[in-house]
């Protein structure tokens, strides 16, 4: 047990040193907006350290804050300090009992936090559409909420596999304007020029997996204190390759798939071990499922099941399978006439 703990203690030092990653850590931070954040009261009283990183060193329960005021305007910052819940129910972030000059002082020292931004500089460049858009990928700090081969947060969607479930085209459409897909999400609108979205879809979609590696072992440490049982592992490939960004956080589903039959609405899959045996389950990712259109007058459902069979190995689908399963009813042993 003592020994759990020291090794757990261990990994999250380790972990204060990956945090850096994705974050800046080749830029020195000394004298900038960031840093005199860190080095305020504000931080000092209420600890926004052990859940964000700032400057390099931080937590990596929240969005790397670095660049925060680069994606979110003062209006935004000022809803989301005052009351973390209203914006977006059920987050982890605690709402603060700031004094009315302590709120106006965080929205100003966050909305200081900026990057340069080189888009310009980027578009113009005479390189492949997919190279401009991992420059512009790094550029805009998309690592602060998305985890992407062994870099960033866990606050939105693995990016690391995104080329494999979505389409060149729904990116273009969900980078344009997020909220106009979804409204209501947590994910920013940046803003991105035509060029810009062109080129950091056709990024994303070369993403199938090659940044996969290293990555995998450091996801283990991180899930350090919950263990490492296979249901435990399933639960981390159900993230790492976008099961949830379609069938929902937990596998509870309601996510929407416009003209989709019946209701436009995603499977959850927490009754889908009931339903599939292993075996079954391991042929149904082995293909593609396309859903069927409500209405075939109007376009197709953007989103489909990708057949992920030819990515993942026997032990990942075994383990895959054992987290669906912790959520299945029991059959009951008792039979009732
Ligand atoms: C217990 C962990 C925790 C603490 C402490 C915390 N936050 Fe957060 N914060 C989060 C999480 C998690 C999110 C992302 C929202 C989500 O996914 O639920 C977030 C989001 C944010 C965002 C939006 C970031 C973006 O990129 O849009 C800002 C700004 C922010 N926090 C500022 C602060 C400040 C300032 C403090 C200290 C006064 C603080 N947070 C303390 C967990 C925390
Ligand atoms: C402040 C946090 C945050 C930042 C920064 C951010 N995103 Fe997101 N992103 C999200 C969240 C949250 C979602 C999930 C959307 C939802 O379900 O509401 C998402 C979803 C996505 C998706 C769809 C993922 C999937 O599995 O279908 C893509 C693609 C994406 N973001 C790309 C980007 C790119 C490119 C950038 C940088 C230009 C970026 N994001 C920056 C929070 C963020
Ligand atoms: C891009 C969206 C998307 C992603 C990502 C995705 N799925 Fe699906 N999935 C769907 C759609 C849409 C359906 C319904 C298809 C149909 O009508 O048969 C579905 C159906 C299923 C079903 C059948 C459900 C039932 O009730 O019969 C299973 C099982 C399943 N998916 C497993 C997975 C697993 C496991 C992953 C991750 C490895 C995954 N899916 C990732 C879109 C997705």
């Amino acid at each position: 047990m003592i020994g759990k703990i020291v090794l757990g203690l261990l990994a999250l030092f380790s972990l204060q040193a990956v945090a850096a990653t994705g974050g800046g850590q080749d830029e020195d931070w000394t004298g900038t907006p960031q840093m005199e954040f860190m080095n305020s009261e504000i931080v000092t009283l209420y600890q926004c350290t052990s859940c964000h990183t700032i400057g390099e060193r931080g937590g990596t329960v929240g969005p790397i804050l670095n660049q925060v005021g680069t994606r979110r305007d003062k209006e935004w910052l000022r809803r989301w300090i005052s009351d973390p819940q209203e914006v977006k129910p059920g987050t982890k972030m605690p709402k603060f009992d700031f004094t009315p000059e302590q709120l106006e002082a965080t929205v100003d020292y966050l909305a200081n936090m900026k990057t340069e931004l080189h888009t310009d500089q980027i578009l113009a460049k005479k390189v492949p559409m997919a190279e401009m858009g991992q420059a512009l990928f790094e550029d805009y700090g998309c690592v602060a909420c998305h985890r992407f081969g062994s870099e960033g947060r866990f606050v939105a969607p693995d990016l690391t596999w995104i080329g494999v479930r979505k389409t060149e085209d729904w990116e273009k459409t969900w980078l344009s304007a997020p909220e106009a897909f979804k409204p209501g999400t947590f994910m920013p609108n940046f803003h991105i020029p035509a060029k810009g979205v062109e080129a950091l879809a056709a990024f994303l979609h070369t993403q199938k997996g090659q940044h996969n590696d290293a990555s995998q072992q450091w996801e283990f440490r991180t899930n350090f204190f919950l263990g490492n049982t296979d249901k435990e592992r399933g639960e981390l490939v159900f993230r790492r390759f976008g099961c949830w960004s379609c069938h929902g956080e937990s596998a509870v589903g309601k996510i929407r798939n416009p003209n989709m039959a019946p209701d436009e609405t995603m499977p959850g899959l927490r009754k889908a071990t009931n339903k599939y045996t292993q075996e079954q389950f391991s042929e149904r990712l082995n293909q593609v499922f396309y859903p069927t259109a409500l209405d075939e007058s109007m376009p197709k459902p953007p989103f489909y099941c990708p057949d992920y069979g030819k990515y993942m190995d026997k032990s990942e689908l075994g383990d895959l399978y054992a987290y669906l399963k912790s959520f299945a009813p029991k059959k009951s042993k008792w039979k009732f006439k």
